[in-house]
């Protein structure tokens, strides 16, 4: 079994020209960590429709949309927002903490 644990992503200095960062931690677990409002979120940098990276999709709000096919995702939870995407994304925690952005993965 994989026991969640935070891990340092970021520091938050590296969100003041940007609202995103791709956190790769290897293999196929690459994490989009976004900051919306001042507040960190967290979830796979991969569509589930047909695994297009959505690191350069647009930002609506807490929306995230796929610039592959459009589909939109909650980065708040990874809810499938509208097809062509049926599946959610995996969600990660976030806290701040010292200047620092971590994520439970
Ligand atoms: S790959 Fe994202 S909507 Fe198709």
């Amino acid at each position: 079994m994989h026991l969640k644990k935070w891990t340092e992503a970021a520091a938050v200095d590296e969100f003041e020209e940007t609202d995103r960062k791709m956190i790769d931690l290897g293999g196929s677990r690459q994490i989009g960590l976004f900051k919306v409002d001042g507040a960190f979120y967290a979830i796979s940098a991969w569509c589930s429709h047909q695994r297009a990276t959505m690191m350069h999709g647009d930002l609506e709000g807490f929306e995230l949309v796929c610039p592959l096919h459009g589909a939109r995702f909650d980065i708040r939870n990874g809810a499938a927002l509208s097809l062509p995407a049926v599946r959610g994304v995996a969600s990660f925690k976030t806290k701040v903490e010292d200047g620092k952005v971590f994520l439970k993965v």
